[in-house]
């Protein structure tokens, strides 16, 4: 039931502030993240791990590569993300000290699966965050975090993605408090920051109606580029996977650090790109590299629409359009910046006429390999 909503993906949208909520419910106690259900991975086993290796695909594997960022920097152990059919073929170099981390929305992607039974069957942890209570993936590990965002019935994965991120932000957490990676004054400003989503989420929300009027005038547009840095660049990826998929318009995601090592031959005249722009208090020099960025595509004729923090005056003089985000601590960023890339998506598919919810040639689930 759509609930009075256009669509199934416009209702997941609007869903994400409770979807996000009920992520975090019960799971924040007293500043300290506690999650029980991971029972076959204990405090012994979590200080021992050396290594972590996220194995997920299409939009789960970008919350893995957002979450890689916060995991590495709170936990201090390496993390890496692997394609799901990618990882299983490479004869990855694995050893009883690894955490393998599976992300999946359904828990029955075939090569998902089939690379936590080759991580299991090669003697190694295995963590999976699922949405979907007893799906295959999570039976077959050693212990899982469920999103706990509600069915989503849209192909194209929104508030599931953003629980993944916030499931794997809790488990960041949880590791940094079990090695003792980070004090408990930063644990709780931490946790705070992550039970501030919804309600940011429910701020973000509000530029809709921008965002409609923007993508009516770019229904016609043939391919749209996204820049990002850091937590950003996974977010550039997510929004051209969101295009591509429900719009059939060509749309590719960069580091924004390599536009000049050859992206930027690709901006002519007109061409339109979102721009993924920091918070200037979060990370200052990232900023201003993101500015140098827009203002060399800019000088080129792209048409730019920054993603920025509200206030940012950095940017006004030199984007075409400005999509205002709330104010919001480094990591919390990502989860409000890609609302933006969802909705237009969403608005861009309406304005062309097609079927939002069931794109061509995909399904919500592939259980074949
Ligand atoms: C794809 C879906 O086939 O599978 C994507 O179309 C999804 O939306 C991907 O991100 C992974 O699915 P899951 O269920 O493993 O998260």
């Amino acid at each position: 039931d759509k609930g009075g909503w256009s669509s199934f993906m416009a209702k997941e949208i609007a869903e994400q502030p409770e979807a996000i909520a009920n992520t975090l419910r019960g799971r924040i106690v007293d500043g300290i993240v506690e999650i029980p259900e991971l029972a076959g991975l204990g405090a012994d086993t979590l200080r021992d791990i050396d290594r972590i290796v996220i194995v997920a695909c299409g939009t789960a594997s970008y919350a893995a590569s957002v979450a890689r960022y916060a995991i590495e920097a709170w936990a201090r152990v390496p993390v890496t993300v692997e394609l799901s059919h990618e990882f299983r073929y490479s004869n990855p170099v694995l050893s009883e000290r690894t955490l393998l981390i599976s992300v999946s929305q359904s828990g029955e992607t075939m090569d998902t699966l089939m690379a936590v039974k080759y991580g299991r069957d090669a003697g190694v942890k295995t963590l999976s965050v699922c949405n979907t209570q007893s799906a295959t993936i999570p039976r077959e590990s050693d212990g899982v975090i469920y999103t706990h965002a509600g069915p989503e019935v849209a192909v194209a994965s929104t508030k599931a993605f953003i629980a993944q991120i916030v499931a794997l932000y809790l488990f960041g957490l949880h590791l940094a408090n079990v090695r003792g990676t980070l004090t408990a004054e930063e644990l709780a400003e931490l946790t705070e920051q992550l039970t501030g989503v919804p309600e940011q989420l429910a701020e973000v929300l509000e530029v809709t109606e921008t965002v409609r009027t923007l993508a009516h005038w770019m229904a016609d547009t043939r391919s749209v580029l996204f820049l990002g840095r850091h937590v950003g660049f996974p977010i550039a990826l997510e929004g051209a996977l969101k295009l591509k998929e429900i719009s059939y318009i060509h749309a590719e995601g960069f580091a924004a650090g390599e536009l000049k090592h050859g992206p930027i031959a690709l901006i002519e005249p007109g061409q339109p790109v979102f721009v993924m722009v920091p918070s200037p208090r979060n990370s200052p020099v990232m900023h201003s590299k993101i500015v140098s960025n827009i203002q060399e595509i800019r000088a080129r004729g792209a048409r730019v629409i920054a993603i920025a923090e509200k206030g940012d005056a950095a940017v006004l003089p030199y984007a075409d359009e400005v999509i205002p985000l709330p104010i919001a601590e480094l990591f919390m960023q990502p989860l409000l910046t890609v609302v933006p890339l969802q909705l237009f998506a969403l608005e861009l598919s309406t304005a062309k006429g097609l079927d939002v919810d069931q794109p061509r040639n995909l399904a919500k689930s592939v259980t074949v390999e």
